[in-house]
């Protein structure tokens, strides 16, 4: 039997590995539940022999009570800041100001390595470790002197409090970038919205607002992940590699998570090369970065070069074009979707942000509203992040003009005056009017006739818009009787264009019962739940007749999107418009061969994730080849990914699938494989 100090040490060693596997290399090797019950061992365990409790266990990462005030620090060594270029020239320039200064050639600039990383957008923290244990973490402050953040940066689960090294350095000091990760900022907003606590404008804001906290139980709770780019001080006696990459690497090897997507490249080149990439990967990064870092990899050459004022002459920022700008509202608007719901939307001066001119960004609902508070005239920060929408960050209450009054949310639709509703527990307010509400109707036309829904070709917004207008059509069903001489009369419309559009109307009729009900723009049901009802009920009588659980049978159908369904269908108008669609001679392409034959349904239960750019068709229509074979579909590359389909120029997503150990298949390894069962 071990002894409870060989036990508590053994308990220890193995909650931090399973930590460091879960957290650092997101690799988890145990249920959590197995977790918890090893973690409960170990509290319970301390609690008999508190004398026992080592400073590193991992039940100290919240321990204490809050702090009255932060203590100051001194950096031994000073935190710098860097200098930013923001265009190749820039960057072409920075690469030869190190050549010249060092006497050496074009040549040899071209070949000169660098280490290149994200710029990650977070907060600079520094972490010091004396004999391996962690000691002390600091903000950066002005560079010199920082703040003793050491209780809430224990909290951060990817930190070690321990190196994992069985010879550590006297002295190191580890530095890098807190920051929280999109998808746990969202869930984190998302929760302080329903408790109607302080929300954050973004991630940045989240996780220095987190580390400014007196009490550690609330950095505890934040999402909060600590990524290594550098090394302060340490003590020379423990040879360091003579390169920051492989540095980098040491620094993964003792127990940090690095940089990610951190590389070494090549000259000019090489850089401009990897800034292209990181920016068109931004988007799935899954953490914001306002641009890359390149420093000259080798360390002796940084000594050579040193210092200027406040930043390295080895090292730069090439930053990506601003996230966020400054602009006016000139009216805010509230328009009325294909569900009812009304959106308030702010015309706002037109201003250049991350590449595009941005003139509307969505305000969401009546609360967003009120927690900006915002107001025709109001200057307001505009944000877009990667694909993400324009968003209203916040108002510069200093530059509201005088007089105005807090916006008032309607009560009654804006387009056909009907009362409006909203749900308790709901952030929408919907207009209840239904497709008697014109906007409703007109969204409703729209998404029928789209791509991915009947696909008429030549029937775009404008039309539709003008269709009903002039009350020419009123429902979808009215689209199968149109008249080529009504047509003709229309404004811009010739013989030809109104030959072209009745053939595509004509060629609409063949469809395949899917696309029929993504058409009918049931709320919540897009494609692949459309895919999932056609796979599981197999024809529209039996889609429109289900009951409640048998809708809850089908994988992708909970309860809120069941109800959706079932509302439709019982709603009279709705089954009027569709037996006015079956008269017009719409029938259904049967796919169902392909789909219910059992022997084909090879990839039932895995789940596929698709990148990089394919040949064969387009995304969506591998996707739905794939989810004809039993596949599901999903985004992002994570633990539960069987495969990854990756085309042409596969970027992040291959990375980390071959981080995790995913299956990785080809587009021609498909084809082969599907060729011999279609
Ligand atoms: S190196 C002497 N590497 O950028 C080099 N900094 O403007 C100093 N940052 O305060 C920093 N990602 O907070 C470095 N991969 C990275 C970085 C990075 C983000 C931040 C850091 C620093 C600021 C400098």
């Amino acid at each position: 039997m071990a002894t409870p100090e060989q036990r508590i040490k053994a308990l220890n060693h193995q909650l931090e590995s399973y930590n460091y596997q879960y957290y650092v290399l997101d690799d988890p090797q145990v249920p959590d539940s197995e977790y918890d019950r090893l973690l409960n061992e170990l509290r319970a365990l301390e609690k008999e022999h508190p004398d026992l409790i080592e400073a590193t266990s991992v039940t100290q990462r919240v321990s204490g009570q809050a702090i009255d005030s932060f203590k100051q620090v001194k950096h031994e060594v000073p935190m710098l800041s860097l200098d930013n270029v923001f265009d190749a020239e820039g960057m072409s320039d920075f690469i030869e100001r190190i050549g010249r200064r060092l006497g050496e050639s074009a040549s040899w600039q071209s070949n000169l390595a660098m280490s290149a990383e994200p710029k990650l957008d977070g907060v600079a923290v520094s972490i010091t470790y004396i004999d391996g244990v962690l000691s002390v973490a600091a903000s950066r402050g002005d560079g010199t002197t920082g703040e003793d953040i050491t209780h809430n940066v224990k909290t951060i689960k990817n930190v070690p409090l321990k190196l994992h090294t069985e010879m550590p350095p006297g002295r190191l000091e580890v530095r890098g970038e807190v920051l929280i990760p999109e998808a746990g900022f969202q869930k984190m907003n998302a929760q302080a919205k329903k408790e109607d606590a302080k929300v954050f404008a973004n991630p940045r804001n989240a996780a220095a607002g987190s580390l400014r906290q007196l009490d550690p139980a609330i950095a505890a709770e934040r999402p909060l992940r600590f990524y290594a780019y550098g090394i302060g001080a340490y003590d020379s006696e423990n040879s360091l590699p003579g390169s920051h990459y492989e540095r980098l690497k040491w620094l993964e090897e003792i127990g940090f998570q690095i940089s990610p997507d951190a590389q070494c490249v090549s000259g000019f080149e090489g850089c401009q090369a990897y800034y292209e990439q990181v920016q068109a990967n931004r988007a799935q990064l899954g953490y914001g970065i306002d641009g890359v870092v390149f420093k000259v990899d080798d360390i002796e050459l940084q000594n050579t070069l040193g210092f200027v004022a406040r930043a390295p002459r080895w090292a730069t920022a090439y930053k990506f074009p601003a996230q966020e700008e400054l602009t006016t509202v000139e009216n805010i608007e509230f328009q009325v979707g294909r569900t009812g719901a009304v959106t308030p939307v702010a015309r706002l001066k037109p201003v250049f942000v991350a590449g595009v001119t941005v003139s509307n960004a969505t305000l969401h609902n009546a609360d967003e509203i009120e927690r900006l508070d915002v107001r025709v005239g109001d200057t307001v920060f505009i944000r877009r992040a990667g694909d993400v929408i324009p968003q209203v960050v916040k108002v510069v209450i200093d530059k509201r003009p005088e007089l105005t009054a807090p916006l008032q949310f309607p009560t009654e639709c804006p387009i056909c005056q009907s009362p409006l509703e909203r749900l308790e527990g709901e952030a929408v307010t919907r207009c209840i009017a239904g497709l008697y509400c014109p906007a409703q109707r007109l969204e409703a036309i729209k998404h029928f006739v789209s791509r991915k829904a009947m696909d008429i070709v030549g029937l775009g917004d404008k039309l539709v818009d003008l269709l009903l207008d002039e009350e020419i059509i009123k429902d979808p069903a009215d689209l199968y009787s149109l008249d080529k001489a009504v047509l003709m009369d229309l404004e811009r419309m010739g013989e030809k264009s109104a030959d072209n559009l009745l053939a595509a109307i004509e060629e609409s009729k063949e469809v395949p019962l899917e696309r029929f009900i993504y058409a009918l723009g049931i709320r919540e049901v897009g494609e692949s739940t459309s895919a999932s009802l056609v796979r599981a009920l197999g024809n529209l009588d039996n889609i429109m007749n289900a009951d409640l659980d048998s809708l809850l049978a089908i994988d992708d159908v909970g309860p809120i999107v069941a109800q959706h369904i079932l509302h439709f269908f019982q709603q009279d108008h709705n089954r009027l418009v569709i037996s006015g669609l079956l008269a017009a001679g719409i029938t259904f392409e049967d796919t169902s061969q392909g789909i219910k034959d059992e022997s084909k349904q090879i990839f039932t239960g895995q789940t596929w994730v698709i990148t990089g750019s394919l040949s064969t068709g387009s995304r969506s229509e591998i996707k739905q080849r794939l989810e004809s074979f039993g596949a599901k579909v999903t985004g992002s590359v994570s633990k539960n990914t069987d495969v990854l389909l990756a085309g042409d120029k596969a970027g992040s997503k291959l990375t980390k699938a071959q981080q995790l150990g995913v299956a990785v298949m080809t587009e021609d390894e498909l084809v082969q494989k599907l060729e011999t069962l279609e």
